[in-house]
């Protein structure tokens, strides 16, 4: 089986904490009015909480999905500050982050945690993308494989009926924000690495996004990668040109 061939090309863009109602409602309409020209992938925006109501109502009847950048493991009940997978399912999303490195360096988001609350998503109905990368000292000190393999194992092991339901993305951190993205090359020995461990596990059809700084200009030659499938998107997806011109490379 071609399993290139299976996997549908996905482009989601990561606004993190920015945001207004004015500012969203300008880069809304500027992505609703080119999304339609993008074909053979998918595109989509996972944004802050409080603007999940406003997105939806934008987005419903497009092509582009949304989702949100992080979940709660529990399903509800006295968790104060907490969102749970049915609170963003009831928002028509359909994508959660999950165990990005910002969760888990800022908020001390364990390996086993992040595994939990790709369960808890997928619970719901909503697709994790489950987030993995080494730091810049890890990638240093040649540690990056030890690095991914530990991050997925407790993702792994939920077993192939669950990670079927996932979505990857590698992102080294040290290329998250920095406009020093890594090469195709770089990016996609990562990315045959954690094939390879998807293909273990009999789902090599699970696409895997690359994500650090990826831009119009370098997103044709990441894509170009036999296991890259797509790109999670943080600063450039708030320009409504630009994150189009990546979902279009
Ligand atoms: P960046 O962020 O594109 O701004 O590097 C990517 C991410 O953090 O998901």
């Amino acid at each position: 089986m071609n399993t290139v061939l299976t996997r549908k090309r996905l482009v989601i863009g990561n606004w993190k904490m920015h945001g207004t109602l004015a500012a969203n409602a300008t880069l809304l309409d500027g992505i609703k009015a080119d999304a339609a020209s993008v074909q053979d992938c998918e595109v989509a925006v996972c944004v802050p909480f409080p603007y999940l109501g406003q997105v939806q109502a934008s987005l419903e009847g497009s092509s582009v999905s949304w989702g949100a950048q992080d979940v709660s493991t529990h399903e509800q009940g006295a968790y104060t500050g907490e969102v749970s997978a049915a609170m963003l399912a009831d928002f028509g999303s359909r994508w959660v982050l999950v165990g990005h490195s910002e969760r888990r360096s800022l908020h001390a988001e364990s390996d086993q945690l992040v595994a939990e609350k790709a369960i808890a998503a997928l619970a719901a109905g909503l697709t994790p993308v489950v987030c993995i990368g080494e730091t810049y000292e890890q990638q240093q000190s040649g540690q990056t494989s030890s690095v991914i393999e530990r991050q997925l194992a407790p993702v792994l092991a939920l077993g192939a009926d669950l990670v079927t339901r996932m979505v990857l993305a590698y992102e080294p951190v040290w290329a998250i924000g920095t406009g020093l993205s890594a090469s195709p090359e770089q990016a996609q020995d990562v990315h045959a690495f954690i094939r390879a461990r998807l293909q273990g596990l009999g789902v090599p059809q699970v696409r895997v996004l690359y994500g650090g700084s990826v831009k119009a200009v370098n997103a044709a030659s990441l894509f170009a990668m036999p296991d890259i499938d797509g790109a999670l998107v943080g600063g450039a997806s708030l320009q409504a040109q630009e994150f189009l011109r990546i979902a279009a490379a």
